[in-house]
């Protein structure tokens, strides 16, 4: 008789966005007419650039030629993209190898997957409020899961946990507080994992919104993470591939664990993906080239200031109403404490009843981001401004 894994039972309902939208879908039904502003989601909106649309259609056209046509491809990724994404990390003083590479279909698949290959008995730590993947994700595969808080104190960054942990998710910047870990806070990281031979598993996902040189932006840039980390990417926020596909993960050769010798965790990762993944599509990848060009580096750049400049446009409009506004600055997300303590979910009330717009309760992504609100900056800057303007004028405080 067949049997369900009911470690799904344990998970707890995804609860999150179908509440905003049961929510917000009632208010529009008791408010016929009201035009209602989102802020809410992590969606990008703006259009891919010349030169990434460019790379699409070249892929697009080898495949209608026999000569240049091409059918599964290289299981780790096109060697090109790779190459590209060795460079990409070379410019920022960190050395990789292709083979340490793996293109994938983007950062939540592989955040999801990457604890299977550790043991079944692995203890894991995730930041507390986080992207829900992780978490979910451990959960469903039966591990013990503990948590790192991200407090106001601490500006929103965990600090590595109390007792011994084999596995630790951390993303900087952080979704859904817009906060990035320091160096110095991630070389406490790496001592920790060193020290307790755990793995961390970075993800960088919005490494490129990072503008302030002194943070940065991959946990390579720690002294001895090679021995230790696992780092996660993806082009979907900084080249608008939400809906294209496309991202990497690294796995150092260096990284070593219980047991093992160099390479075979590396190895283990190409095992679990030529199983279980048959490669990104050759399209994307040629999409992807084209990010990582000069010339698409120099769009995606604009892209991203654009993104950031409705995050100056929220985190200014709210600051003058006198509200508490973290995150921000290096990332897409504006994280907001709810005036007089209300609760995260009576504040999205409030903030829809009053001045129909959308947010995230920060209780959503985790019992600390209680008391707390995430506001996204990916939209359309008409759209944003519209929000603040509207948060401004009505918003009862
Ligand atoms: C921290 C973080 N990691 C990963 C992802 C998913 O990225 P991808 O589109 O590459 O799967 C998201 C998406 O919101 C995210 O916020």
């Amino acid at each position: 008789m067949a049997t369900i894994n009911a470690n799904y039972d344990k998970l707890q309902s995804s609860y999150l966005f179908s509440e905003i939208a049961k929510r917000t879908k009632a208010f529009m039904e008791e408010n016929p007419g009201v035009q209602i502003l989102r802020l809410g989601i992590g969606n990008t909106t703006e259009a891919l650039t010349a030169t990434v649309i460019e790379g699409l259609i070249k892929g697009v056209k080898k495949l209608a030629d026999t000569k240049t046509y091409t059918g599964y491809g290289d299981e780790q990724g096109d060697i090109r993209l790779r190459k590209e994404l060795v460079t990409f990390y070379k410019k920022r003083g960190i050395f990789l190898d292709t083979q340490e590479i793996f293109v994938s279909d983007g950062a939540k698949s592989d955040s999801a997957n990457i604890s299977s290959i550790f043991g079944t008995e692995s203890i894991v730590a995730v930041a507390d409020p986080v992207y829900p993947v992780y978490l979910d994700s451990n959960v469903i595969s039966g591990k013990k899961v503990v948590y790192m808080e991200c407090s106001e104190d601490e500006g929103f960054i965990p600090n590595p946990p109390k007792g011994k942990v084999d596995l630790i998710f951390i993303c900087s910047p952080n979704n859904p507080t817009g906060a990035v870990a320091t160096k110095r806070k991630l070389r406490v990281f790496v001592e920790y994992a060193l020290k307790n031979k755990a793995v961390i598993v970075f993800d960088a996902a919005y490494s490129e919104y990072i503008s302030d040189k002194s943070l940065p932006k991959s946990i390579y840039e720690i002294k001895g993470a090679k021995g230790c980390a696992i780092e996660i990417n993806s082009f979907s926020k900084w080249a608008g591939f939400t809906g294209v596909r496309l991202g990497w993960t690294v796995v150092p050769i260096e990284l070593i664990v219980e047991g093992t010798e160099r390479g075979k965790v590396n190895s283990l990762w190409n095992r679990r993906q030529a199983t279980m993944f048959n490669g990104a599509s050759n399209i994307v990848q040629e999409g992807g080239l084209a990010v990582l060009s000069a010339k698409g580096r120099k769009e995606c750049n604009k892209l991203i200031n654009y993104y950031m400049n409705n995050a100056k446009i929220i985190k200014k409009g709210l600051g003058k109403l006198g509200l508490k506004v973290f995150g921000g600055e290096n990332a897409p997300y504006i994280w907001l404490k709810t005036p007089r303590e209300v609760s995260s979910w009576d504040f999205f009330d409030k903030l829809l009843e009053e001045a129909y717009v959308v947010g995230t309760p920060g209780s959503g992504f985790g019992r600390a981001g209680e008391g707390y609100f995430r506001l996204s900056a990916f939209g359309h800057k008409e759209d944003i401004e519209r929000a603040v303007k509207s948060i401004q004028n009505n918003l009862k405080l």
